[in-house]
This record gives C-alpha cells, sequence and structure tokens, in this order.
C-alpha cells in the first residue's frame, strides 16, 4: 500500500510515494519555467505544470517499480495565491499570475475601499496583498477584458492539477483561505464579497477539508500519468500548510521554523487569531476544525546565499560556517538587517533594504558571515514575537528548511530565541505532508495528529547557551532599532 504526495512548486514539481509506515520509497522532480515578461509580473503555464506533474508521475511509477494499482490515494500541493483562468471548455486562457506577482496593487487598493477594510479583515483575516488571487482576477476584468469574458472558472494552481486528474473543480481550505475571497473564520466562499466585486460565485470551486475525498483519477488522466483509473484525490493543501503537516505542526503548543529562501514560522491555532497589526497571516490549517498563523520574512537562507555568492562564491557553505564560529555571539557590534527584497513580516514594505551596520577595521568576513546568521535569527524572532504577543502558546519549536541543516545556526537559533530547537530525522517538505492527509482520507490514520504521530520523527534538540541567550537579548534589541532609523534611506 502506498501513498502520492505532488507538490506543484514556483521552480518545478516533486511527486513522492510514501509506504504505509511513512518510509519515502521514491521522488521525482521535473522543472517548467517561470515568466516575466515586464518588471514585477510572475507567470506560468499551467499546460507547463500539468505536462511536468504527467512526467514526475511516471517517472516515480518506473523507477520504483511500484503497481500503479497499490496506490491508495494522491495528495496535492503546492504554491499558494496564483490564479488560473478556465473558459467553458476547462482550457487555460492565458499564463496563471503566481504568488509572487506584484502587478496588483492598484486592484487590492479598490478592492479594499469597495468591500470596506473592516469587512475585508473581518472576513478573510488578513489585508488584500498583492501576492493574494483576488487582485489577479480583478487585474484580469481591467486590462484584459476580452479574456475575462471568456472565464468560466478560477482555481489555484494544484486545484488545476486536480481538474485534470480528476476532472473535479474543487478546492480545500487552507489553499483557499489565500486568495482574500474566503471566509476564513467560517471555511467557505465569502459570497457577499464576491457578490461586492461582481464576482460570479461559479467560477469558485467547491470547498473541502485537506484530507477529504474530491475525486478520482479519469480514465483519461490514468492515460496521461500511468495511475490507475478511480484512484481517490484528496484536497491536499497549500504549501506552508502541507509542510506543516509534514514536519508534525498539526496540535496546540506546536510551532515551526523553516529557512528556505523565505524565512517562516508558522504555528497551530485551535481557533482563529489575529494580529492586532495583521502583520501575521491568519489561514485555515489543513487539520480540520482549526487554524494557523505565520509569519514570512522574505529572504532567510536566501539572505545568506546572496551573501556567500556576492563575498565568497570561491566558498562553500561550510567553511564560511565554520569561519564565523571562531568569532563570538554578537560578531562585535556588528547587525545584518536581511531586508534584501523588501520585507513581509513584521515590516510589510517592498521598499525596505538590506544593511551591515557597525562595520570597523576590525571585522574580518567571518564576522560578516555570524552578522548574516544571527540577522535572519533576529528577523524570525520577531514573527515569534508578535505571536507570543497574540497569545499563542510556543511550546516546541520544529526547525526546517536548508538552513536547519547547520549546526552553529542552530545554536544561533536557539539562542536568539531563547528556547530549544527541534531538527526533523527527514524532511521531505509539503508532498510528504500532502501524502499523509492522503492516507488519513483512504483511512490508513484516523486523524491528521495520529498520521503525524505515526511517521514525523525528531531529531536531537539544540538548547539555548545560557551566556548567549544575554548577549543575544541586547543583539535583539539593537536589531529592533535598525527599522525605524534606516527605513528615511529607503523611501
Ligand atoms: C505563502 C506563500 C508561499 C507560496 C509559494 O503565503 O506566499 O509559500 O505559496 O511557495
Amino acid at each position: 500500500m502506498y501513498l502520492l504526495g505532488i507538490d506543484l512548486g514556483t521552480s518545478g514539481v516533486k511527486a513522492l510515494l510514501m509506504d504505509a509506515a511513512g518510509k519515502v520509497v521514491a521522488s521525482a522532480s521535473e522543472s517548467y519555467p517561470l515568466y516575466t515578461p515586464q518588471p514585477l509580473w510572475a507567470e506560468q503555464d499551467p499546460n507547463d505544470w500539468w505536462n511536468a506533474t504527467c512526467r514526475a508521475i511516471r517517472c516515480l511509477l518506473t523507477d520504483s517499480g511500484v503497481p500503479s494499482a497499490s496506490i491508495r490515494g494522491v495528495g496535492l500541493s503546492g504554491q499558494m495565491h496564483g490564479s488560473v483562468f478556465l473558459d467553458e471548455r476547462g482550457e487555460s486562457i492565458r499564463p496563471a499570475l503566481l504568488w509572487c506577482d506584484q502587478r496588483t496593487a492598484a486592484e487590492c487598493a479598490w478592492i479594499t475601499e469597495r468591500v470596506g477594510e473592516r469587512t475585508v479583515l473581518e472576513t478573510t483575516l488578513n489585508p488584500v496583498l498583492t501576492g493574494f488571487q483576488a487582485g489577479k482576477i480583478i487585474w484580469l476584468r481591467n486590462h484584459e477584458p476580452e479574456n475575462y469574458a471568456r472565464v468560466r472558472q478560477v482555481l489555484l494552481p494544484k486545484d488545476f492539477i486536480r481538474y485534470r486528474l480528476t476532472g473535479a473543480s474543487a478546492t480545500e481550505v487552507s489553499d483557499a483561505s489565500g486568495t482574500a475571497l474566503f471566509d476564513v473564520p467560517r471555511r467557505d466562499w465569502a459570497y457577499a464579497l464576491l457578490d461586492t466585486l461582481e464576482l460570479p460565485r461559479a467560477w469558485f470551486p467547491k470547498v473541502y477539508e485537506s484530507p477529504e475525498l474530491t475525486g478520482r483519477v479519469s480514465a483519461q488522466a490514468a492515460q496521461a500519468t500511468g495511475l490507475a483509473e478511480g484512484t481517490p484525490v484528496v484536497g491536499g493543501a497549500g504549501d506552508q500548510a502541507a509542510g506543516a503537516v509534514g514536519v508534525g505542526v498539526v496540535q496546540t503548543g506546536r510551532a515551526s521554523v523553516s529557512i528556505g529562501t523565505s524565512g517562516v514560522v508558522f504555528a497551530h491555532l485551535d481557533a482563529p487569531q489575529v494580529d492586532a497589526q495583521y502583520r501575521t497571516h491568519t489561514f485555515c490549517h489543513a487539520v480540520p476544525g482549526a487554524w494557523h498563523v505565520m509569519g514570512v520574512m522574505l529572504m532567510a537562507g536566501g539572505a545568506f546565499q546572496w551573501y556567500r555568492e556576492t563575498f565568497a562564491p570561491e566558498t562553500d557553505y561550510d567553511t564560511l560556517v565554520q569561519e564565523a564560529e571562531t568569532t563570538s555571539a554578537g560578531a562585535e557590534d556588528l547587525l545584518f538587517a536581511p531586508y534584501l527584497s523588501g520585507e513581509r513580516t513584521p515590516y510589510p514594505d517592498p521598499q525596505a533594504r538590506g544593511a551591515f551596520v557597525g562595520l570597523t577595521l576590525a571585522h574580518k568576513r567571518a564576522h560578516c558571515t555570524r552578522a548574516v546568521l544571527e540577522g535572519v535569527a533576529c528577523g524570525l524572532r520577531d514573527s515569534l514575537e508578535i505571536l507570543k504577543a497574540m497569545g499563542v502558546p510556543l511550546n516546541e519549536l520544529r526547525l526546517t528548511g536548508g538552513g536547519a541543516k547547520s549546526p552553529l545556526w542552530r545554536q544561533i537559533l536557539a539562542s536568539v530565541f531563547g528556547q530549544t530547537v527541534h531538527p526533523l530525522q527527514a524532511e521531505e517538505g509539503p508532498a510528504y505532508g500532502v501524502a499523509l492527509l492522503a492516507g488519513v482520507g483512504a483511512g490508513v490514520w484516523q486523524t491528521v495528529p495520529e498520521a503525524c504521530a505515526a511517521t514525523v520523527q525528531l531529531a536531537e534538540q539544540t538548547e539555548p547557551h545560557p551566556e548567549q541567550v544575554a548577549t543575544y537579548e541586547t543583539v535583539y534589541a539593537r536589531y529592533r532599532r535598525l527599522y525605524p532609523a534606516l527605513r528615511e534611506f529607503w523611501s
């Protein structure tokens, strides 16, 4: 018995096969292009997604030798917030606008004004951000009326794959939460909001909870992918919620800190809760009846990558980190502001910029490296502080992503947070989380927490270093003053 998880990322799709014990038996990835026809625009062709998904599944089945009839369920995950516009034949009308596309500032302002800011915040629990789906639909109406006239359905990226796999138009609560058209407390489309914006209700797919059955692989899709006709496909989840399931952040008191290109602090909630200033996102979780709150720092691992590529392209990450280890906590009073491509949490400011502050002749490359690692840790602490102020319990922090692999960075994070951090034994990302959801849908496990308890394993924890905790309190207090002080240079 096997479960299939598919994660439709921004650079490529990953397909993964898991056995009944949660062990990954095979995985395959396929990539596709990202188009930037104008600055700030980001588009992909949904047909590229589908073709790459078919190739990845075929490759997975061939390489693993697993018979398709033994796959009990499929879970779908993917990049959130994007818009796929389909015509009456179910064909994509134009390339999809992605989560990182920034063209919709005017449309977002218009939506907020038209609906009323209070209603937006009370209903969707978030401000209308440029990445979210709503602005993209209004943009099409304003800028491509001929295309808009042909629209019969609007889908999120992973739900387009579902549509091709099963013929069903369906979504689930975690991904729908990121459209700015969803009633997040009530876990359904915000119908009154759709009416106010004059968006036909019929364009939006049926909503399910993440482990629920949404459709079955069609004969046509079975031909294209090699999967067995009739294989169940469950709701799945947006990539952040799916990733959280994959590392077991599925009950109160648990949170994850993930250092990929971006940095995300994600906490489970039993009831919807928001930051008073809406600096974090509150969305439905992939655990039925639960929500989550997350802070997103745009450049975390991405800042370290930029640093190495710019200042030490000949040196590998491990060597740079070993060098940094020879310096002491606080990098001799050198601070790094990680806002290299603007920021989202805690400063929703596209104009924010990065900086080294406090350089002296005594500083060597090792200090600069350490300052980068510490600056990212301080940026992540900003999100943790917001969650703490909201009263979200953060008893157990699970550390994930590429940044979690460095022992020094783990030590810095634990000491900057003043809290133990728990890395994972193995980590496969969102595809793993939705394979677990498929298992719950197929009855392998009764609940999402039960699936996680049976499969997700923690590695050895990293404790904060008592002396460093005191030093980092001072460093963090100084870091907090960077953004307000530097802001005038960027505006
Ligand atoms: C979540 C977010 C990203 C995208 C792309 O809010 O913007 O996680 O889903 O991966």
